[in-house]
């Protein structure tokens, strides 16, 4: 596997290989991979010629009091588990090469309404900031197909509508959640986890599975479903941040007569704050 750290270098790279007609797989990702990212570079490999992962822990996704500066860091690890499952070129840029002028003179891209609800109401700026550089970094790798995973299901809607209205030239692949045997989604915030608290966090995935099944079974009460589900986070040792019931396609509340559902939970568990989602489709 190759490794480059500049835009110069990747844009050679991919022209060598567009111009042998290669079909090119990029995986964005923000490191400290797991088997969950390498379930997307799997699919990458399966799917094209040529493989190109990218390592950018994006500052501008970030707010003020987030973990950008603890955010984990581990490129040797990395490299070697993308080399175990061939990827054919990392790209791990530094700041300034994704954002010479700075961020406060950055170009940005903002996808409206989806933003709107769940993380982007908890978060505000954060899918400005993911928005803008997977755009960047669309147009640096210039892949035939990205692959996103759907533990970030209201990420991919974002990247998939601002693919689609921003006419890039790309298939956007969503892959699902890779979890560990006691349901807890892989995550790199697990790692900030103590073993007790790892315990407790597989509690997430219950209750959303418990809310999947009350939908299952005709409950439309939605507000009573939330509650529900609120008292059992806390019980589990949560600090629950949003649980909600969504349309999966504009993410806006559900209707009573909706048969396509999402539930999106996000909770804190001491420092950390994990999310997860699970939807259900009635026909
Ligand atoms: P990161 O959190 O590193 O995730 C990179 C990709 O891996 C995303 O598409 C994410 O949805 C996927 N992923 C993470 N955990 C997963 C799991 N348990 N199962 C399946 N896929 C999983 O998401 C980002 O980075 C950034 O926001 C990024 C898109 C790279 C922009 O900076």
């Amino acid at each position: 596997m190759r490794i480059v750290h500049t835009l110069s270098e990747l844009r050679h790279f991919v022209s060598t290989h567009k111009m042998q007609g290669h079909k090119i797989a990029f995986v964005p990702t923000m490191g400290n991979l797991h088997e969950g990212h390498l379930s997307l570079v799997m699919e990458a490999r399966k799917s094209a010629d040529v493989v190109i992962c990218s390592i950018f822990v994006n500052p501008m996704q970030f707010g003020e009091n987030e973990d950008l500066d603890a955010y984990p860091r581990t490129l040797e690890a990395d490299t070697q588990a993308l080399e175990s499952k061939n990827c054919d070129l990392l790209f791990a840029p530094n700041a300034k090469e994704v954002y010479p002028n700075g961020l406060g003179e950055q170009t940005r891209v903002d996808v409206p309404n989806l933003g709107d609800y769940h993380c982007g109401a908890s978060r505000p700026g954060h899918f400005i900031g993911v928005a803008t550089v997977v755009a960047k970094l669309f147009n640096m790798v210039q892949a035939d197909i990205a692959i996103f995973g759907e533990k970030d299901f209201q990420q991919l809607a974002i990247i998939r509508k601002m693919a689609s209205e921003l006419c890039f030239p790309i298939d956007i692949i969503g892959i699902p959640t890779s979890r560990e045997a006691s349901g807890l989604a892989r995550s790199s915030r697990n790692g900030y986890l103590t073993d007790a608290e790892k315990q407790s966090a597989a509690q997430l995935y219950k209750v959303l599975l418990a809310a999947r099944e009350a939908l299952k079974d005709g409950e439309r009460d939605f507000v009573k479903l939330s509650e529900h589900a609120n008292a059992k986070l806390v019980e589990g040792g949560f600090k629950p941040d949003y649980f909600n019931i969504a349309n999966p396609k504009t993410l806006a509340p559900s209707a009573p007569k909706d048969e396509q559902f999402v539930i999106l939970v996000a909770a804190y568990l001491g420092k950390t704050r994990l999310i997860d989602n699970i939807t259900l489709a009635l026909n």
